[in-house]
């Protein structure tokens, strides 16, 4: 009798965790949906408009004023308990900022980068509280160096002076950690 409860127990507790683990899987795959659509749908004008003009003048101004605008668009189409959104450990939006559990798997990347360990295909899920909060690496590209790089041009300099004068995204290199995408998605 002791016997089949045991098993009985461990039964109940391995079906317990078999499906713990396939909901999480879910999760962590719709948290990379919505990070995608918030990745893409920023890529996408920033490409369009460092065509127009490639010292990223133009799409500097046009970050300043529409990064903000587009991720509340794409929080528009999300479901009500999800949210997509981007931080650094050096931001240049000081809307950006990070928060301690941020700063903490963001700092993992960089040990990893520093340790020849990472790859950006490194999805992160933690809990906080009431939400599950997934996260993408975002890895300083050529294209981001123009406007997050060492040497950027006088006309980089003077937007970055007028609307961040506490800019601390710069002197960025290929390969480094620029930032994270994070989407947050509540508990039922
Ligand atoms: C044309 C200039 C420009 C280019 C190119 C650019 N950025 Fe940015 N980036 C900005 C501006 C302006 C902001 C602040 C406005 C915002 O997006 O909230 C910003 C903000 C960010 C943020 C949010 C955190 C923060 O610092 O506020 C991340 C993450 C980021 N950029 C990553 C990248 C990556 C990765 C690339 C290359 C794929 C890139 N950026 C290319 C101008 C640029």
């Amino acid at each position: 009798m002791k016997k089949l409860t045991l098993s009985f127990i461990a039964t109940a507790l391995l079906a317990h965790v078999v499906m713990a683990d396939g909901d999480t899987s879910s999760i962590k795959e719709e948290g990379v949906k919505y990070i995608k659509m918030l990745g893409s749908a920023l890529k996408k004008e920033v490409k369009s408009k460092m065509k127009e003009d490639p010292t990223g003048a133009l799409a500097m101004g046009f970050c300043s004023t529409k990064a903000e605008e587009i991720t509340e668009k794409v929080n528009n189409q999300l479901p009500h308990y999800a949210d997509v959104r981007r931080t650094a450990l050096k931001v240049r939006n000081p809307k950006n900022a990070p928060d301690a559990t941020d700063t903490k798997v963001m700092e993992a990347y960089e040990k990893a980068i520093e340790e020849g360990k990472f790859t950006p295909k490194d999805i992160k899920m933690v809990e906080v509280g009431d939400t599950y909060r997934i996260y993408k690496p975002l890895v300083t590209k050529k294209l981001c160096i123009t406007c997050h790089g060492a040497n950027l041009s006088d006309d980089i300099k003077a937007v970055l002076k007028k609307v961040y004068p506490n800019d601390k995204a710069t002197g960025f290199k290929e390969g480094d950690l620029r930032g994270v995408i994070v989407a947050e998605i509540k508990k039922d």
